[in-house]
């Protein structure tokens, strides 16, 4: 319904063609939605905001992207453009609330269907390691819905780490999880090494150069989803084979692979597919 209102909305000020760009584009979390406008049209954007507000009410800020996705912490750069003055918000999905800071902590609703789907394949009794885990959306989703011995969640962004933090607290899973602030590599070398019989690897930029230590993690045998994002030329299919290919030759040697199963995630860009490949694999 949402995406129905802002078409009309930028139909009127900035015509149908651009109007169906920034649909594609548009995120709302929680109560603030996230538009792109083009540059052509800057002009208008505040009118544009507080045109969207009065015929959403139950949105209170509206904020520009104004760069792309970017750097190691996966952030971009938004500009308050009408409703209250906050970045932050109260996203909730499957019965589980999120707290994020929009602009500092990378979050997507867009992962909402992978997220409830990786959560369904975790079994009672595993140790989890989430190697990528921003304010934690995967690994409270688990720790609330299944009887996990513990969730290792590591994520390099302090206000990721502070924002997970209070989402521990919000959804009362404290006993079930264990905060690290660093790098993912260096915090399984440290802390968690045989340690896991899962380990979620949700960073398609860096999954593959970390793969050596989500082996580390793991125990004896286990589960490694690994998120890539693969070009393809004529169907997305062709990137579920080139995916899987690329995880079983990125395997180190003492391992075998048991079953690696790719799964389309999402269109990311045109002929651009994110894929999770559920790897299972076991020493020997
Ligand atoms: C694409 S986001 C995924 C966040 C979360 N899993 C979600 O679905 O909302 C990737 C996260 O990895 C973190 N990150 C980037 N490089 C890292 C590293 N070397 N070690 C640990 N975390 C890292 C970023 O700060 C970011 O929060």
């Amino acid at each position: 319904m949402g995406r129905s209102i802002v078409r009309e909305v930028a139909t009127e000020l900035f015509g149908e063609e651009n109007a169906r760009k920034m649909v594609r584009s548009l995120d709302i979390i929680g109560d603030i939605a996230i538009v792109k406008i083009p540059d052509e049209f800057l002009d208008k954007r505040f009118i544009f905001g507080e045109r969207l507000l009065e015929r959403m009410p139950y949105l209170k800020v509206i904020l520009r992207q104004v760069t792309p996705v970017e750097g190691a912490y996966r952030i971009r750069s938004l500009e308050h453009i009408a409703g209250e003055d906050r970045k932050w918000t109260v996203y909730r999905e499957h019965g589980i609330r999120i707290k994020v800071d929009v602009e500092k902590v990378y979050f997507s609703p867009r992962l909402s269907t992978e997220r409830k789907r990786v959560m369904e394949l975790v079994e009672d009794g595993e140790r989890i390691v989430n190697m990528f885990a921003g304010a934690g959306p995967y690994t409270i989703l688990i720790a609330k819905y299944k009887d996990v011995e513990i969730i290792h969640s590591i994520d390099i962004n302090p206000v990721a780490i502070h924002y997970h933090l209070e989402n521990i607290f919000l959804n009362k899973v404290s006993d079930k999880v264990i905060l690290y602030r660093g790098d993912a590599g260096e915090m399984i070398e440290r802390f968690i090494i045989g340690k896991a019989d899962r380990v979620l690897m949700p960073l398609p930029e860096i999954a593959l150069d970390y793969l050596g230590y989500a082996f580390k993690a793991l125990n004896k045998r286990g589960w490694i989803h690994v998120y890539l994002h693969i070009p393809y030329r004529e169907t997305w299919k062709e990137a579920l084979e080139k995916a899987r290919e690329t995880v079983l030759n990125a395997v180190p040697p003492g391992w075998s692979v048991i079953e690696a199963k790719p799964h389309k995630v999402r269109e990311v860009a045109t002929r651009l597919l994110q894929v999770c490949v559920d790897t299972h694999v076991c020493r020997g």
